[in-house]
């Protein structure tokens, strides 16, 4: 059986990942092709729930503390993730490594290399489409600005570090 594509979605807050995520989901369905969503961080697990209250200025955890929770948050999947994968099911998934880089590192103090360590091993993707938008206009989108990292600022530092951490697999 042929494995499953590693598909993943990236970019800042509020640029549309999620919807294009449902988009590319049904496309491959009408294709009559299996596929599967994932998104991070899942926020249901224990990690999660404690990613979602940090996230929600509900919970101050140290930035190395977080970081290492959201690294956790993937491995977590990792069983899952590689079981789809053999199975052929496409895994279309809404942010990734690179998210948890872009945002640690966009922090004072917070190394890129020192945030790529935890996550060294989790299965690579296949393709990273990068969606890049001004963040002014996802700044000016619905909903902006009721989690923590929904600032202009923070987010064009996100946005330049996702371009530093850009490979040979990306489209942007
Ligand atoms: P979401 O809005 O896509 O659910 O993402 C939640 C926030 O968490 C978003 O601001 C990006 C941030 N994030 C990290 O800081 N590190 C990570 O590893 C991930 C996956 C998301």
């Amino acid at each position: 059986m042929m494995r499953g594509a590693l598909i993943v979605l990236e970019g800042c807050d509020r640029v549309g990942k999620t919807t294009q995520c449902v988009k590319l989901i049904e496309k491959i369905a009408a294709e009559n092709g299996k596929s599967s969503l994932l998104k991070f961080p899942e926020r249901s697990s224990l990690t999660g729930q404690l990613i979602n209250d940090y996230l929600s200025n509900k919970l101050e955890l140290s930035d190395r503390v977080v970081h290492l929770l959201f690294s956790a948050n993937r491995w977590e999947t990792e069983a899952q993730m590689k079981l789809l994968l053999k199975s052929g099911t496409n895994l279309i998934v809404d942010r990734y490594a690179f998210s948890g880089v872009a945002y640690s590192a966009a922090k004072e103090g917070m190394d890129i290399e020192w945030c790529r360590g935890p996550d060294i091993g989790l299965p690579r993707p296949d393709l990273v489409v990068f969606l890049d938008l001004d963040p002014r206009t996802a700044a000016s989108r619905v909903g902006y600005g009721e989690e923590r990292y929904e600032h202009r600022r923070f987010q064009e530092v996100v946005r330049e570090n996702f371009l530093k951490l850009k490979e040979d697999n990306w489209k942007v």
